[in-house]
């Protein structure tokens, strides 16, 4: 039997805002790459922290918040909010209908796009949109940059030295190496 044929858009428009959703536990340098180069799309973005995220936190989402803002304090075009429970919720609670999301490598790919399929039959309305992280970044995630960091490492380059520095203190009791 054919599959259903998707419905097509009924009008075309240039959607303003996306939300970027994440565990952010920290922000690093590949999301803030995605952020800034999302901003060459949209006019607005949402950097959205899961309070329900089934990962092990280093930082409260307050915390992750807060580092976003010490970031991006100055740039009115992005926020930084918290969220709880489904994200396609969350987008129709504040009319986002785009949701922007990063790429590092092909085996995100498989996850993501099932991620993304859900999130589009929950809401039909509401699209993904991804974009590939820079190779600079293709490498990194948070949980690389805490271990390197619990270990006396450098994460210089992979995130900025305000987060570095609060994650040295969250992790050896000390903000200096
Ligand atoms: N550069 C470098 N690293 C990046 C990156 C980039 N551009 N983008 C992501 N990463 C890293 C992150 O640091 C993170 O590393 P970690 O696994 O070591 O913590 C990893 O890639 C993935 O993180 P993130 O992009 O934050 O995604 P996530 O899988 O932690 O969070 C949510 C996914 C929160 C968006 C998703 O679970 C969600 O929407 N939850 C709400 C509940 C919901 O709606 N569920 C239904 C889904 S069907």
């Amino acid at each position: 039997m054919p599959s259903k044929k998707p419905k097509e858009p009924q009008t075309i428009h240039c959607e303003k805002k996306a939300i970027y959703p994440g565990s952010f536990d920290p922000l690093t340098n590949g999301h803030i790459n995605i952020i800034k180069r999302g901003l060459m799309v949209f006019e607005e973005i949402v950097v959205a922290v899961a309070r329900n995220t089934t990962k092990k936190n280093l930082f409260t989402p307050q915390e992750k918040v807060d580092m976003i803002n010490d970031v991006f304090g100055k740039e009115p075009k992005v926020s930084a909010v918290t969220f709880e429970g489904l994200l396609v919720d969350y987008c129709r609670s504040e009319n986002i209908k785009v949701i922007l999301r990063g790429l590092r490598t092909v085996s995100d790919f498989e996850f993501e796009f099932q991620v993304a399929q859900a999130n589009k039959q929950m809401a039909p309305e509401v699209d993904t949109l991804f974009m590939m992280t820079e190779s600079a970044y293709s490498h990194i995630s948070s949980t690389i940059l805490k271990e390197i960091i619990q270990l006396g490492g450098s994460a210089r380059g992979m995130v900025p030295a305000t987060i570095e520095r609060r994650m040295r203190k969250k992790l050896l009791g000390r903000a200096k190496r």
